[in-house]
């Protein structure tokens, strides 16, 4: 057993796969005289449990690149390795969720059996491999709403329970886009630090689509930046601020600095 604490991890963490790798992406929709370049030449990496947020203007293809690492828009050129692997195969091990801009939560099923549903949809036999419904709801500050149905809550909570039933297969990898764009300033700003405070105690790579600089670089670590017609990297940077982040941090003169630095960049997108 005194061996056992002793043991090596031989896997070296620069040699184990990053959770996301893109390279050389093209993708092209239409085809002949209407044919349209939405991403040119893209490559990054995902470190693995990583939080990174991609911005940019409209168009840019923001939500192409999430779905195409989701395997919900095929690729024209150039790979893609979800986990090590393709990213069909990372769906069909539930290694990934979605988060959408809206919840899209059944209307007549409670807040608790919206999120047990990819439990009794998905194909994994064992239910142990699921986490707690229960336990996630608690996770995300709706303890006591069980019961309730999805009318009878804020739009704030409706996100939040999309993201508890995202939650539910433990995926390795959360894809969220724009997950709280339609929110008002002061529940995003309470889910934001929620969500920071989620993926901690998680570990989930977490990739996060935005149009608020702001938000943008108080949730990340890192920001990737795209840049319109055709949808291209236009920087990749690492936020330079604590991990532990609070609101306050965002009257800071590096946060404000940061997102000047960004603000500057996106206007040459
Ligand atoms: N299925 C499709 N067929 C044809 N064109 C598409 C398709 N999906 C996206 N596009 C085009 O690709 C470009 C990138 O779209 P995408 O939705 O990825 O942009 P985005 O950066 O997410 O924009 P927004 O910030 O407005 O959400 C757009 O010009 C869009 O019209
Ligand atoms: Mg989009």
């Amino acid at each position: 057993m005194a061996m056992a604490q002793h043991k090596i991890d031989l896997q070296a963490p620069e040699l184990a796969p990053p959770a996301v790798s893109v390279e050389h992406l093209h993708v092209r929709f239409g085809g002949g005289q209407s044919e349209f370049t939405a991403l040119k030449d893209v490559s990054v990496t995902i470190p693995k449990g990583a939080l990174v947020t991609m911005i940019g203007p409209s168009g840019c293809g923001k939500s192409t690149l999430l779905r195409c690492i989701a395997d919900l828009v095929p690729v024209s050129d150039g790979t893609i390795s979800v986990l090590g692997q393709t990213p069909r195969k990372a769906r069909e091990g539930r290694d990934f969720a979605f988060v959408f801009q809206e919840a899209t939560l059944l209307p007549w099923r409670s807040v608790l059996d919206n999120v047990r549903l990819p439990l009794e949809v998905g194909r994994r036999a064992d239910t142990a491999a699921y986490a707690d419904p229960e336990r996630l709801l608690a996770l995300v500050g709706l303890q006591g709403r069980e019961k309730a149905l999805p009318h009878e809550l804020s739009g704030g909570q409706r996100q939040r329970v999309a993201i508890a039933r995202a939650l539910i297969s433990r995926p390795r990898i959360l894809l969220m886009d724009e997950p709280f764009g339609a929110l008002d300033e002061i529940t995003r700003d309470k889910l934001n630090e929620e969500l920071l405070r989620i993926w901690k105690e998680t570990g989930t790579t977490i990739v996060f689509v935005t149009h608020s600089i702001p938000e943008a670089v108080f949730l990340g670590e890192h920001v990737l930046m795209l840049a319109a017609h055709p949808g291209r990297v236009k920087a990749y940077i690492k936020v330079d601020l604590p991990t532990e982040r609070t609101l306050a941090i965002r009257d800071t003169v590096e946060f404000i600095r940061i997102t000047a630095h960004l603000r500057r960049l996106l206007e040459e997108c």
